[in-house]
C-alpha cells in the first residue's frame, strides 16, 4: 500500500537503538525506494547537537561503500535535529513549531510517528506532553505512537502504562514494537501453516509429540548489566518475544490477514494458557545463571562479574519452562521455551516435535530415534526450514537413518532479507498494526508470567542454577523435557 508522506519523531536519538537500528533500517527503505519522497526524521533527546552533528553521528552507522555514497547523502539531508527537555511540557511548543517548519520547507502533510525509545519511565510523560500542545490528534493526517520495549516491567506497571497511553491517543493509534514480530521469519510461520495443505491437517494434539522454542544466545549481556539485572531472561525474551513466537506457532487461522484478525488469535492464545500455580513453579520453571568458566582457554566472567550487575544478583539469565494451552487443538501437548545469555551458540529455533509411528517396525538400532521426525523453523540464523524424518540406510536390511530435508533462505539469490526494524517501521508508516503486539495481548502475557515472578520473589529457596558460561544451561533443564529431549542446535 502507499505511503504517506510524513516526518518520523525518534525520542531517544542519541541512543543506541536509533544509531544501531532505526537509522540504518531507515537508510535501508529510503535505497530501496520505500520511502515517500516527502519525508522526513526528527530526532530528538536532551543532547545539544544540531542538524549538521546529528547527520555526521548518523553516517558513522550508514555504509561506506562507494557506489552507495550518494544515497548516504541523500538520506542524510532527511534528517533533523531538535534538542528539548522531553519531560518539560514548557519545551513541547517549540517540538510542534519546528515540525511545523520543517513539515512546511519539505512540502509534507503534516502526519507524524511518535517514536518512544527513551528510558521507559519517559513513555509516561511524553505523550501527555505531546497531547499539551494538540500533537496526539489532528483533522486531516495522521499521528502514530511507537512504542519500544519494555511495556510495563510487571502485570500493574503494564496495565498501567496502557491506561496512561490510552488517555492520550487512541489505541489505533499505539504501536507497540515486540522486533520479534517484524522478522521474516516469524511472520513465514504463518504461510508455512496456512498457506501449505500438508501442515496444518497435522498441525495438532494428534500428531505432535511437544513443540520446543529455544532462543540461545552465545553474548552475555554486554555493558547493559545494569538494565538486565532489574530485567532477567523472563521480562527481556520470553514476556514478549517468545510468548509472541508462541502465538504464531499456537493459533487458530485468522479470518482474513488484518491486525485485528490476527492480533485476535493471538490473544486466544494467550487466554489458553493454563496458568502455573506460584506452588508449581519450581516443577514448570528452571532458572539459571551463568558462572565463570573457560571457553576455549579463554577465562570468561561469570554474570555476577559483569559492569553494573549485583555481585549477589539472582537474576536469571537462563530459563526453561514446561506449559500448556488449554485448547481443542493443543489438548495435552507440552510446549517448552528455553532461553539463555552465554550458551553454546546463538540460534533461535521453533522445533516441533510430531509423534513417533506407532508401531516399530524396524527395531531399535543406533543412530535412529524411532521415526523421530522434527520440523525445525529457523528464526536465526542462517534462516530457513528443515524437516527431519527417516531414510533407510542403503544396503542390507532395514535400518534406518535420520536425514534432512533442508531449505535455507540464503537459496534464494538476490533476495533481500529485511530487517526486522525495515519491516516494523515500514509498516508503521502504512498504518499496518498487524506485526505489533495489542495491549490486551501484552497484558494478557503479562497475567500469564507473573505468577512465576512473583514464585522466584517471595520464595528464595528456589534454586537459580549456576551453569558455566558457554554450555547450554543447568542440566536440570532436560529433566522438563518429558518423554523426550531438547534440540541442540550444535550437536546436530
Ligand atoms: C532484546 C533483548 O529485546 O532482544 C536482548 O533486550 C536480546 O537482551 C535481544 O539480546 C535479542 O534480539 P535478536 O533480534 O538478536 O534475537
Amino acid at each position: 500500500s502507499q505511503t504517506k508522506p510524513q516526518i518520523l519523531v525518534i525520542f531517544g536519538a542519541s541512543g543506541d537503538l536509533t544509531k544501531r537500528k532505526l537509522i540504518p533500517a531507515l537508510y535501508e527503505l529510503f535505497r530501496q525506494k520505500l520511502l515517500p519522497k516527502e519525508f522526513a526524521v526528527l530526532g530528538v533527546s536532551r543532547t545539544d547537537l544540531d542538524d549538521d552533528a546529528f547527520r555526521e553521528k548518523m553516517k558513522e552507522f550508514l555504509p561506506k561503500e562507494d557506489d552507495k555514497k550518494t544515497a548516504v547523502s541523500e538520506f542524510l539531508q532527511m534528517l533533523y535535529y531538535q534538542p528539548l527537555a522531553t519531560e518539560d511540557a514548557y519545551d513541547y511548543p517549540v517540538l510542534r513549531d519546528r515540525l511545523t517548519t520543517i513539515a512546511k520547507q519539505n512540502n509534507i502533510a503534516e502526519n507524524y510517528i511518535f517514536y518512544l525509545s527513551t528510558p521507559p519511565k519517559l513513555y509516561e510523560i511524553i505523550p501527555a506532553n505531546l497531547a499539551s500542545v494538540d500533537l496526539n490528534k489532528t483533522e486531516d493526517g495522521f499521528r502514530r505512537l511507537i512504542v519500544e520495549k519494555p511495556f510495563g516491567t510487571d502485570l500493574e506497571s503494564a496495565k498501567q502504562l496502557n491506561k496512561n497511553l490510552l488517555n492520550y491517543f487512541n489505541e489505533d493509534q499505539i504501536y507497540r514494537i515486540d522486533h520479534y514480530l517484524g522478522k521474516e521469519t516469524v511472520q513465514n510461520m504463518l504461510v508455512t501453516r496456512f498457506a501449505n495443505g500438508i501442515f496444518e491437517p497435522i498441525w495438532n494434539h494428534n500428531f505432535i509429540h511437544h513443540v520446543e522454542v529455544t532462543s540461545a544466545e552465545s553474548l552475555g549481556v554486554e555493558e547493559r548489566g545494569g538494565y538486565y539485572d532489574s530485567s532477567g531472561a523472563m521480562r527481556d525474551m520470553v514476556q514478549n518475544h517468545l510468548m509472541q513466537v508462541v502465538g504464531m506457532v499456537a493459533m487458530e487461522p485468522p479470518v482474513i490477514v488484518e491486525a485485528d484478525a490476527i492480533r485476535n488469535e493471538v490473544l486466544k492464545v494467550f487466554q489458553s494458557l493454563r496458568p502455573i500455580k506460584e506452588e508449581d513453579v519450581q516443577n514448570h520453571v528452571i532458572r539459571g545463571q551463568y558462572i565463570e568458566s573457560h571457553i576455549k582457554g579463554d577465562l570468561v566472567k561469570g554474570y555476577r562479574q559483569e559492569k553494573g550487575v549485583d555481585p549477589e544478583s539472582r537474576t536469571e539469565t537462563f530459563m526453561a519452562m514446561k506449559f500448556f494451552i488449554d485448547n481443542w487443538r493443543w489438548s495435552g501437548v507440552p510446549f517448552y521455551i528455553r532461553t539463555g545469555k552465554k550458551l553454546p551458540t546463538r540460534v533461535t529455533e521453533v522445533v516441533i516435535h510430531f509423534k513417533k509411528t506407532p508401531h516399530h517396525l524396524f527395531g531399535t538400532n543406533a543412530g535412529y530415534e524411532h521415526s523421530n521426525n522434527q520440523l525445525v523453523i529457523r528464526i536465526q540464523p542462517d534462516e530457513g526450514i528443515l524437516l527431519k524424518f527417516g531414510m533407510k540406510v542403503p544396503g542390507a536390511g532395514f535400518n534406518v537413518q535420520t536425514v534432512n530435508m533442508d531449505f535455507h533462505y540464503d537459496d534464494l539469490r538476490n533476495v533481500h532479507l529485511p530487517s526486522a526494524y525495515e519491516r516494523l517501521l515500514l509498516d508503521c508508516m502504512q498504518g499496518d498494526a498487524t506485526l505489533y503486539s495489542r495491549g490486551d495481548a501484552v497484558v494478557k502475557a503479562w497475567e500469564y508470567v507473573q505468577p512465576i515472578l512473583n514464585a522466584w520473589k517471595n520464595n528464595p529457596e528456589i534454586p537459580v542454577y549456576g551453569y558455566p558460561a558457554g554450555t547450554w544451561g543447568p542440566d536440570v533443564a532436560d529433566d522438563l523435557v518429558e518423554d523426550g529431549t531438547w534440540r541442540y542446535p550444535c550437536k546436530n
